[in-house]
């Protein structure tokens, strides 16, 4: 079994990041394949924090392959920075390959993210202000730039210069802001790619190659389902595909390819930036899951919104992805709480359902149809099986599992790499063997 997916199944920071890592130990390749430094997770490697925005986690291992693929966005100036974090403290950096075809984020991007968010006013995404959505929507447009671009600078100088004079009627007609100076933005862009060339390469050529030598590979999505361009909470979304089949798209890969498809949800639910969000808590119930669970953005410091976990739309993230198991993450949150709440259904004005509403505006005024669990009071982030557990966190384990009709094989407890419970039997336990 080579070939394994990890996905967000909620509204991303799911804590991805530490099931990635722990898989990552022994896997040959590890790719990133969608978004850009709208991402972020910590890893603490040798004693020393890394904030990790682009570079998979697997970079601290010189046996693995790490490769930032095609469908990810890239600004050079931030993956420069990432790059000097981890090389100006001895991670080495030979193992790491980007693609030509992953689109630059360019500085007016950013601006624009910004701009527009401002004039939506009210009507705000509640963006990370990065230039993510910007860059897609060039990209789409066909007239992005990209990393390949690079290699010919009298090319590239041209064709910044062309698109930039649309960006700048937009800047200084639309948004009455002052214009950008491509020539400055292009001696900066080489300036930082003088860096970062030397890792270009053929990712797809290089995957198929590893797939081909039977090696064990894992895709690793950034954000989550419910903020994929399609099949998320649209337009509350970000603008790629972070489900399992973006792992395809993303990197050229085949979907015969992928063996395991394991889904990250946290054993309750957050959300940052604008959008329905039926189970949320705006009570001290919330403010105690964001305090226990550090629920602060890595990239942005927003405070996360929190509520309890919604399995409708687990389930609906489970199909999407075509989950084969979860990884239910921070149950060790929970701990303490006099009862848990499992959202199971919707109730909307006209009936109640188990469905994930097709129609979005259903979805904005659904009532979470709530079961009661009883919580558990034990410290249990210690425990290394399921047997350990305290008999209510067991039983809400089970329960999750029972409503999302997907096995939850692993279970993390808190931070550390050794506070992850993975069932003997199971896809992911095999994966890492
Ligand atoms: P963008 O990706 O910066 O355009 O932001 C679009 C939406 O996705 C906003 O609601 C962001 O808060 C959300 N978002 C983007 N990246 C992440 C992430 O890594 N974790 C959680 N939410 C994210």
């Amino acid at each position: 079994m080579p070939c394994a997916v990890v996905v967000g199944a909620q509204w991303g920071d799911e804590a991805k990041g530490k099931i990635v890592d722990l898989l990552a130990q022994n896997a040959d390749v590890v790719v990133r394949y969608n978004g850009g430094p709208n991402a972020g997770h910590s890893v603490v490697f040798n004693g020393q924090t890394f904030a990790q925005h682009i570079i998979p986690s697997g970079i601290f291992n010189p046996n693995t392959l790490c490769i930032v693929a095609d469908g990810v966005v890239l600004d050079l100036e931030d993956l420069a920075k990432e790059m000097h974090s981890l090389t100006s403290r001895g991670v080495s950096l030979g193992n790491l390959r980007i693609s030509p075809n992953a689109h630059l984020i360019l500085p007016y991007h950013k601006l624009l993210d910004r701009l527009e968010e401002e004039r939506r006013g009210r009507g705000r995404i509640g963006t990370t202000g990065r230039g993510v959505g910007p860059a897609y929507a060039d990209k789409a447009s066909r007239c992005g730039l990209r990393v390949g671009d690079l290699l010919d600078e009298r090319r590239f100088r041209a064709s910044l210069r062309q698109v930039m004079e649309l960006k700048n009627l937009i800047l200084t007609r639309v948004y009455g802001a002052e214009p950008l100076d491509p020539e400055k933005i292009a001696d900066e862009c080489f300036r930082y790619a003088q860096g970062i060339l030397p890792y270009v390469a053929d990712t797809t050529a290089l995957l198929r190659k590893a797939l081909l030598e039977n090696r064990k590979v894992v895709f690793e999505g950034a954000q989550g389902t419910m903020l994929d361009i399609d099949y998320g909470t649209y337009p509350y979304v970000t603008s790629s595909h972070p489900v399992a089949a973006g792992a395809c798209l993303g990197t050229g890969v085949g979907p015969r390819e992928i063996d395991l498809i394991l889904g990250v949800a946290k054993a309750y639910t957050t959300r940052v930036g604008e959008g329905a969000f039926p189970t949320e808590l705006k009570d001290e119930r919330g403010d105690q899951i964001r305090e226990r669970g550090h629920e602060y953005g890595t990239t942005t410091g927003r405070p996360r919104r929190c509520g309890w976990l919604d399995t409708v739309a687990l389930r609906y993230a489970a199909t999407v992805n075509s989950l084969d198991c979860i990884a239910l993450m921070c149950l060790d949150v929970l701990s303490g709480m006099p009862e848990v709440q499992i959202c199971t259904a919707y109730k909307t004005k006209n009936c109640e359902t188990k469905e994930f509403p097709a129609d979005r505006s259903l979805l904005a005024e659904a009532k979470p149809v709530y079961e009661t669990l009883p919580g558990w009071q034990e410290d249990i982030s210690s425990a290394t099986s399921i047997s350990e557990l305290p008999q209510n966190a067991q039983n809400y384990v089970a329960r999750v599992s029972e409503l999302v009709g997907v096995p939850v094989e692993v279970v993390s407890v808190g931070p550390d790499r050794r506070q992850t419970i993975i069932k003997d039997d199971g896809a992911v336990a095999r994966f890492m063997k």
